[in-house]
């Protein structure tokens, strides 16, 4: 049995590897860019620092910086019809999973007709685009190299996933120097969403021997540096290992799908606006312990890839230490719960079989290795609730 691969045509990966935009640009035939990104990208001198160095090569370039996290449909419309009012034959996307994610719809939408709806999954958008130049400045989401967008339809808060070869960048700059400044909080987030990736794509069911070898690489460069890129940001092996386990872990879930984290995180998203990687967070340590019986020797070479147990552990032996450290990673980096977080108890539980219709709907949950019946996944939503 074969397994179809899916990746960017150019990865330019190490410090440095953001200040090749115009070479990349200039390879690719590429002339006119429009630059997507958000404010505080420009507000960080990103941006004007990547128009200064277009200029040098005498490549004019617009900007769309009205990007939000966690992207609407209405977020990216003014994006689709400066696209489609515009001369652009590139986008490069700037920031973290969010502004890269609205790229990926605004590339397709702004050529084809129609509205997101209508590219949601399960259609599977194969259609071209603008090619997009990602350059991630979180690690992260692994954007860069996947053939997923998200964005949400405020009509009924549901997280659209929305998936084709049509969302895959054409080249990657993965650079961990954008990393260096991130605050502490977004650093967690962004890699525990990092670590979540590997660990659903290892024990997807749609895992296969391409994507294993990306997400245990990216399990063994996440696990041991996580917590030093959170307490020390400048810390440039931790945020470097963090930026490539993020692109690897990308790679990796982009062929094979991620699992019921994603599907139950979305929701929680979607109505309560709780950043992604840390509805994951809030989640990975039930879903896992629902979900380890269904793969125990999957889970273990996860919890030995993560360097938190021994060859020699036992597969139970070592399932014990990925639950006890997933709690722990948890506590140390002041991950709250739905409560601390400030969601309203009575909402949440009112919410609760909405939340489960649409987690099943994604797809997600049906990759889990313990499928869980829509009754299950209120259950878990339910103990969540501390
Ligand atoms: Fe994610």
């Amino acid at each position: 049995m074969s397994t179809h691969i899916i990746l960017p045509r150019i990865m330019q990966v190490g410090a440095g590897a953001s200040q090749e935009i115009p070479n990349i640009l200039t390879s690719l035939g590429c002339k006119r860019p429009l630059i997507i990104t958000d404010k505080v990208m420009v507000s960080l001198g990103y941006i004007s620092t990547i128009e200064s160095s277009l200029l040098e090569h005498s490549i004019d370039c617009h900007v769309f910086d009205a990007t939000v996290p966690e992207p609407t449909i209405s977020s990216i419309t003014a994006g689709v019809n400066q696209v489609r009012h515009g001369d652009y034959d590139s986008i490069i996307a700037v920031g973290g999973g969010s502004p890269i994610d609205s790229a990926k719809a605004i590339a397709i939408l702004g050529k084809h007709d129609g509205t997101m709806r209508d590219f949601k999954f399960p259609r599977i958008v194969n259609e071209s685009g603008l090619p997009i130049i990602a350059v991630p400045t979180t690690a992260g989401t692994g954007s860069e190299v996947t053939k997923f967008t998200i964005i949400t339809d405020e009509a009924n808060d549901e997280k659209m996933l929305c998936v084709g070869m049509g969302f895959m960048p054409v080249a990657a700059l993965v650079d961990y120097d954008l990393t260096l400044s991130l605050p502490p909080r977004i650093t967690a987030d962004t890699g525990i969403d990092a670590l979540t990736h590997a660990l659903e794509g290892y024990v997807s069911r749609k895992a296969n021997p391409y994507s294993d070898s990306q997400v245990l690489a990216a399990m063994r460069l996440i696990a041991p540096n996580l917590r030093a890129a959170f307490h020390d940001g400048t810390n440039k092996q931790a945020r470097e290992a963090m930026m490539l386990g993020s692109t690897l872990a990308g790679i990796g879930f982009s062929n094979a799908s991620v699992a019921l984290v994603h599907g139950m995180s979305r929701p929680i998203g979607a109505f309560f606006h709780v950043p992604h990687g840390l509805s994951n967070a809030m989640l990975l340590p039930s879903v896992t312990a629902f979900s380890i019986e269904a793969a125990p020797k999957r889970y273990a070479d996860s919890a030995r890839a993560m360097g938190i147990a021994n060859q020699t552990d036992s597969d139970d032996c070592a399932n014990q230490k990925l639950l006890d450290e997933l709690q722990a990673l948890n506590d140390e980096l002041q991950v709250p719960t739905l409560a601390e977080y400030g969601i309203d108890k009575e909402q949440y539980f009112s919410l609760l079989n909405e939340m489960a219709s649409q987690a099943m709907s994604s797809g997600s949950p049906s990759n889990n290795p313990r499928i869980p019946s829509k009754d299950e996944i209120v259950e878990i939503y339910k103990k969540l609730w501390k």
